[in-house]
């Protein structure tokens, strides 16, 4: 990642980037260069849309998967846990990346009508990757704190 590139911690294992945008009167662009703006090789990208507002997503942490998460429009919540630290992060600028390293346990809510949540991973989806029982989860967080 660029030495330039804004990253402000949330919790150990999360944080908030900025990505550059252009605006002018014509409207705002931003861009994504992995090598650049992201800590990691891009090897999947995947979004979730039409998300009925009552629904949840996620509910699980991972191995090895790195992600970064963006409100590419509409608004969320995302309830960050790494075992130890909690915190809730609204997404609702396209600007905003949210890291999350693979022991972070998160949940997606509050989606409003129309948001789309495309997320950034290091890894195809590989199942075996996936930590869904939270106690499972508990017990390597505290192994590996
Ligand atoms: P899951 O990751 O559990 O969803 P959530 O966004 O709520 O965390 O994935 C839901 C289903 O989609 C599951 O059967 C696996 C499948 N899936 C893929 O096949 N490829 C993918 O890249 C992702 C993210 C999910």
């Amino acid at each position: 990642m660029g030495k330039d590139m804004m990253e402000k911690p949330i919790i150990k294992g999360a944080s908030l980037l900025q990505f550059p945008i252009i605006k002018d009167h014509r409207g705002n662009l931003s861009f994504v260069e992995g090598s650049e703006h992201i800590p990691f090789d891009i090897a999947r990208v995947y979004y979730l849309y039409d998300v009925p507002h009552d629904a949840e997503r996620g509910g699980h942490a991972h191995k090895e998967l790195q992600q970064v998460i963006i409100a590419m429009s509409g608004s969320y919540v995302v309830e960050l846990d790494n075992g130890t630290e909690r915190k809730d992060v609204l997404l609702n600028n396209p600007r905003m990346g949210l890291y999350l390293n693979s022991m972070t346990w998160r949940v997606l809510k509050g989606f409003s009508s129309g948001s789309v949540c495309v997320v950034l991973a290091s890894q195809p989806y590989i199942e075996d990757d996936y930590i869904r029982d939270y106690d499972d989860f508990l017990r390597a967080a505290k192994r590996n704190g």
